[in-house]
């Protein structure tokens, strides 16, 4: 492993203590700006995530012709063009400030950072506009699947070619005549649903997704603040085409996928004790607290309320003595995030975790089994992969040195498991956590991590 700056250093550490706040939601942050980057009108964000992930997408949006003012940080000001109002992708143009300072005639591809979510609902959104985009991503973008997307957004009639294997970059045909399908997902995603129902905002007729679980609902939510007449419940959504989109003002709650590492740290450090305030509950995100609570955790949810029409709490978390189980398979989609952070849970439990139908781990920013099992397995824990799952048995960490092959969310989950090693971890390739969570170092040593 290299020794570049971006590696981390985390050490065994503790108690976690204090009240944190941690920054706003990736999914919710990237619908705010689509959303309201083709609405009429002025929409304000409050609580945007700064991340690159979020950035990159209103950068893609300045790039095609769209105002976005940052008055603060956290703050966006969008002056929405309508659904039929962007235009072909402009070089040169700030993140945010006026579209239309960019240079050239247009046609430049649009960078998606490290996002399937950007990449994945722009190729929905973009593939009823009147001009041709390309959209490309970084090394791990490039290497995560399309066809889902491009395949029932071809059978709306869009004209979108990848490279072979349905990889990115990924080339959109402008002008495409949309039409509306009924439409069931193969798996459980929500990037693919929402995809399809965004280019079904300008397709003819009717769009209907029904999913084999239910994911997260923040398209179908969000589609409605602005205005759209759409009909969704649980596991299926419809709309039609051709209605127009209200600006209006949106507030983005904590994400719970970033205070997940902070629950799991508190509850598996002896002696911890954090409030974390105002949490993302949308119960499509939440399955982690249902597996935790089963495996002994102590995690009571204050002041549960509605912040922009989402539902939020604050969570206090304590350390407990955890014990292995096996994840309920319908629990699965409810924490797909959650997974590297709950493998380090199960290393801190007795006895064994069984995980299965989890084979989506392994086309997320890495394959995030073989990456946490093998930083794992060399701080000496038992840890048998699966195709679809693996088997943790709880143990003591030794000190070591691992690789979170730029994967955000497991260099996180590797910092947790530096705080219960008998010494220091080295971990490799973090820089891609300011994709979700900037000033996570900084917050983590607030609360009493030891990170480097
Ligand atoms: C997301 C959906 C999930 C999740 C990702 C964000 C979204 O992906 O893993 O981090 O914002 O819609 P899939 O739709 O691929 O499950």
């Amino acid at each position: 492993m290299s020794e570049s700056p971006l590696d981390w250093i985390s050490a065994p550490a503790g108690p976690l203590r204090g009240v944190l706040r941690v920054p706003g939601d990736k999914s919710i942050s990237h619908r705010s700006i689509m959303l309201a980057a083709i609405a009429e009108g002025t929409s304000h964000i409050s609580g945007f995530l700064e991340g690159e992930d979020t950035r990159a997408t209103a950068r893609a949006f300045a790039q095609m012709g769209v105002n976005i003012e940052a008055p603060a940080p956290s703050e966006r000001i969008v002056h929405g063009v309508g659904l039929h109002g962007l235009h072909a992708p402009r070089a040169g143009v700030p993140e945010t400030g006026h579209g239309d300072t960019g240079s050239g005639v247009g046609g430049i591809p649009i960078d998606c950072g490290n996002a399937g979510t950007g990449m994945r609902l722009l190729a929905g959104l973009l593939a009823g506009q009147q001009f041709d985009t390309t959209l490309v991503g970084d090394e791990s973008l490039s290497r995560r699947p399309m066809r889902r997307v491009i395949e029932p957004l071809a059978q709306m009639g869009a004209h979108i070619q990848a490279q072979p294997g349905g990889l990115p970059p990924l080339r959109i045909a402008g002008s495409a005549a949309l039409k509306g399908i009924e439409y069931t997902l193969p798996v459980a995603s929500a990037q693919v649903k929402s995809a399809i129902l965004l280019a079904g905002l300008c397709a003819a007729g009717e769009t209907l997704v029904r999913e084999p679980h239910p994911t997260r609902d923040y398209t179908e939510r969000m589609l409605a603040t602005f205005g759209w007449p759409i009909e969704f419940g649980v596991g299926w959504a419809r709309l039609s085409g051709n209605h127009r989109l209200r600006a209006t003002d949106i507030v983005v709650p904590s994400d719970f996928s970033s205070a997940a590492f902070f629950i799991v740290a508190a509850t598996i450090v002896p002696g911890s004790e954090l409030l974390l305030q105002a949490v993302g509950m949308n119960p499509r995100r939440t399955g982690l607290l249902r597996a935790l609570r089963a495996m002994g955790a102590d995690i009571v949810e204050i002041d549960a309320r509605e912040l922009g029409g989402e539902p939020v709490a604050d969570l206090r978390v304590r350390a407990a003595d955890l014990h292995g189980i096996d994840v309920p398979s319908d629990v699965v989609p409810d924490m797909i995030d959650e997974f590297p952070a709950l493998f380090v849970a199960a290393a801190a439990a007795t006895g064994k975790t069984r995980i299965s139908g989890a084979a989506e781990l392994r086309v997320k920013e890495s394959d995030r089994i073989a990456v946490m099992g093998a930083g794992l397995r060399s701080l000496g824990l038992a840890f048998d992969e699966s195709p679809d799952g693996a088997i943790i048995t709880g143990g003591t960490l030794a000190a070591g040195a691992v690789d979170s092959r730029g994967d955000h969310r497991c260099a996180m989950s590797f910092a947790i498991a530096g705080m219960l090693a008998s010494g220091p971890v080295r971990i490799g390739d973090c820089a891609n956590v300011a994709t979700s969570f900037p000033g996570f170092v900084e917050l983590a040593c607030s609360s009493g991590f030891d990170l480097r």
